[in-house]
């Protein structure tokens, strides 16, 4: 069976996003599409559906609107976070909220929902619709789920590690697991391979979504495209936060409830003090050990998907190179 190279799923899903067509009236709902969808992004969710359809047939052109379904959903759940905790960039860009107003980011959102649900359908084999669109529609309640969580922790002091993991398994890990699921239910997999590679990228999903709490607080803000420290200023209950509030004590602990409590705030100064005392405590060491720990339990269930080993080099070096992101 034909085996692509990694460079060619998104050479793929590129061109097919690319020649969407978002000429139509109202501008001011197509428009922030076609924006928001053409400043690229990684392109995780379309890549991990093709590379787990891979595993089982290499026509993945047959799927590319299922991949292009996904990316939209995606892209819709970008627009709507960027508004909930109101973020000013995204992919180096001004968000579509700020860019155009917040009306525009609800609508236009809405309207990706919507078309989303268009594409997935669309050219879908009929003997797999029922499986994909159940697949589907579960993971973008519980994204909604996860966002809502995400939220409501925001203005509680008393999160949880277990909490703060059942809540990103919602908001992110669902979608990369249901990317994967649907490549490999196009592909005709077993429903245990299906499962088997949902859990994968479950994991996958945790491990991804603590590094981009992580990288909110240390990456290069050039590369990564998202304002540095803007979790900080919201107060958002990152594995980083929670595991501050659990291991610091007297002075320290007294200054990071400090922070926590301020009404007002110079941003520079609070994303700095709170920097300062996740360094001192070595947070970010704890926190890339469990992205680590997660990323290799994440191997090992891929390990027992029954297909060929080397079938699964792409899904390992891409999921390999995802680990090392910077942005
Ligand atoms: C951003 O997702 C939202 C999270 C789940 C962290 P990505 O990091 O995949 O964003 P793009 O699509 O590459 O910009
Ligand atoms: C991502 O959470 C979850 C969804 C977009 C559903 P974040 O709020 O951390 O994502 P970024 O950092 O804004 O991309
Ligand atoms: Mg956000
Ligand atoms: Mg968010
Ligand atoms: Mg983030």
């Amino acid at each position: 069976m034909k085996q692509y190279q990694d460079k060619q799923f998104l050479e793929q899903i590129q061109n097919y996003i690319g020649h969407l067509a978002y000429t139509h009236e109202p501008e001011d709902l197509y428009k922030p599409i076609e924006y928001v969808l053409g400043l690229g992004g990684k392109r995780i969710r379309p890549i991990l559906m093709l590379m787990a359809y891979n595993l089982y047939k290499d026509d993945i052109e047959s799927i590319l609107s299922q991949a292009a379904a996904i990316e939209t959903y995606h892209n819709f759940t970008l627009l709507h976070d960027d508004l909930m905790d109101n973020a000013d960039l995204r992919r180096n860009r001004p968000t579509v909220h700020k860019k155009w107003n917040e009306n525009t980011a609800i609508l236009s959102g809405d309207t990706m929902l919507i078309l989303s649900y268009q594409m997935m359908i669309n050219s879908c084999p009929s003997e797999y619709v029922g499986k994909v669109m159940e697949t589907f529609g579960k993971a973008a309640l519980e994204v909604c789920e996860g966002q809502q969580w995400d939220m409501d922790f925001e203005t509680r002091l008393d999160v949880s590690a277990d909490e703060y993991m059942k809540m990103i398994c919602l908001k992110t890990s669902v979608l990369l697991a249901a990317s994967l699921k649907i490549g490999a239910i196009l592909g005709g997999a077993s429903c245990e391979d299906a499962n088997l590679i949902y859990d994968f990228g479950i994991r996958m999903g945790l491990a991804f979504q603590l590094q981009d709490d992580y990288l909110d607080v240390y990456a290069d803000p050039n590369v990564f495209g998202k304002n540095i420290g803007g979790d900080i200023c919201s107060n958002k209950k990152t594995y980083m936060l929670i595991t501050a509030l659990e291991k610091t004590e007297g002075n320290e602990k007294n200054e990071l409830l400090y922070w926590l409590n301020a009404k007002t705030f110079d941003p520079a100064e609070k994303i700095k003090a709170v920097t300062d005392i996740y360094n001192n405590i070595g947070v970010p060491e704890i926190c890339l050990k469990k992205i680590n720990t997660l990323y290799d339990e994440g191997l090992e269930i891929l390990d027992k998907v029954s297909v060929a080993d080397y079938l699964k080099d792409n899904l390992r070096k891409f999921t390999g190179k995802l680990m090392n992101r910077s942005l």
